[in-house]
């Protein structure tokens, strides 16, 4: 076992966790969210992203999000970017990282970015570009990485394939994704060592959506590849609203927890996490979608 000593997460509850969410969420509440998880520790936090608001409504204030953030030193903000037109309204509010985000799958690509994988490619190249010679960070999502909902299972190979691409356009980290919550241990193992093939170790993240329950299993394989790199949603927020019926990512509690009991430093302060987790919770009208965050909630109502 190859285990790490620390892992670095990613909050995407703000972006991933609210886009599928159906009630406009006021941007104040989406500031506040994000002053919450800095403030218990998070140092990465993906905030919004750029796409078109007649295809992802909820994620129409980006620049007013962006612009209320109080930002810390130290903290990286990241978001979403998938064409140019993007990039030109994320650039002005000054993010520390774009994502470009492509999928394993043809059919996942029509669906969520209204292109093949090839034409991504070349949307993003641009994109890429402009952010590297503009000094900011970039990263890739590669979605369906195991599962695609139109598709069906995804092999391997589909997955070294985007991510050669990604990397011959000079995207600099990729996310393995599972959008859709289907892998288990073993097929996220094959996703990550494809993507091995073109990143190393320190330049991959886990992005496991928890829609059968395999998140945390799934993350525990990635860490014993090496992977310690998460992204993970506070309270278990969200979906993507063109993986119809995928649930939210791992709740952050849940993955702060495996790691604080397995030694595993991650800075984050989880009754702070618990309570960001229960802010936004309680705003969307329901409980915590985390096993931690609940027994922790009702251990202190004891
Ligand atoms: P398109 O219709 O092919 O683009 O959409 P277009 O260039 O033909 O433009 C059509 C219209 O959109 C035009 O407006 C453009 O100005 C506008 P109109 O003339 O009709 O008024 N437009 C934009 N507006 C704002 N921002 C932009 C932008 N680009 C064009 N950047 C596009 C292509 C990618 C824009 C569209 O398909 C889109 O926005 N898709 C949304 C995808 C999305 O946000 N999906 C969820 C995030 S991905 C995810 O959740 C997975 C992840 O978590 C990993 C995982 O779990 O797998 C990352
Ligand atoms: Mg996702």
């Amino acid at each position: 076992m190859n285990l790490p000593s620390l892992v670095r997460l990613i909050d995407v509850g703000p972006r991933d966790g609210l886009q599928n969410e159906k009630q406009p969420v006021p941007a104040d509440i989406k500031i506040e969210l994000v002053h919450r998880l800095q403030a218990a520790g998070l140092k990465e936090i993906e905030v919004t992203s750029y796409v078109s608001p007649k295809w992802v409504p909820q994620m129409a204030d980006n620049h007013a999000v962006m612009s209320g953030v109080q930002r810390q030193s130290g903290i990286r903000y990241s978001v979403l970017t998938p064409n140019l037109k993007g990039y030109e309204a994320a650039v002005l509010d000054k993010p520390d990282e774009i994502v470009v985000f492509g999928a394993a799958s043809e059919a996942f690509s029509q669906k969520n970015i209204n292109c093949s994988m090839a034409e991504s490619i070349e949307r993003f190249a641009p994109v890429v570009e402009a952010a590297l010679s503009a000094g900011i960070a970039v990263r890739g999502a590669m979605s369906c990485t195991v599962g695609c909902p139109y598709e069906g299972d995804i092999e391997p190979d589909r997955v070294a394939y985007l991510a050669g691409l990604m990397k011959d356009i000079g995207v600099q980290r990729v996310d393995v994704a599972d959008t859709i919550g289907v892998g288990t241990p073993l097929k996220v193992q094959r996703a990550i060592e494809a993507t091995l093939q073109h990143y190393d170790v320190n330049h991959i993240s886990g992005h496991f959506h928890d829609t059968y329950g395999q998140a945390l299993s799934n993350t525990l394989a990635a860490l014993q590849m090496g992977i310690w790199n998460f992204q993970s949603s506070v309270a278990g927020l969200g979906g993507c609203p063109y993986a119809k019926g995928a649930t939210g990512n791992v709740a952050t509690e849940d993955v702060v927890f495996m790691l604080q009991g397995m030694g595993i430093d991650t800075g984050i302060d989880l009754d702070a996490l618990v309570d960001a987790g229960q802010f936004i919770s309680a705003h969307l009208g329901r409980a915590p979608n985390s096993r931690v965050a609940t027994a922790m909630l009702n251990k202190r109502k004891a």
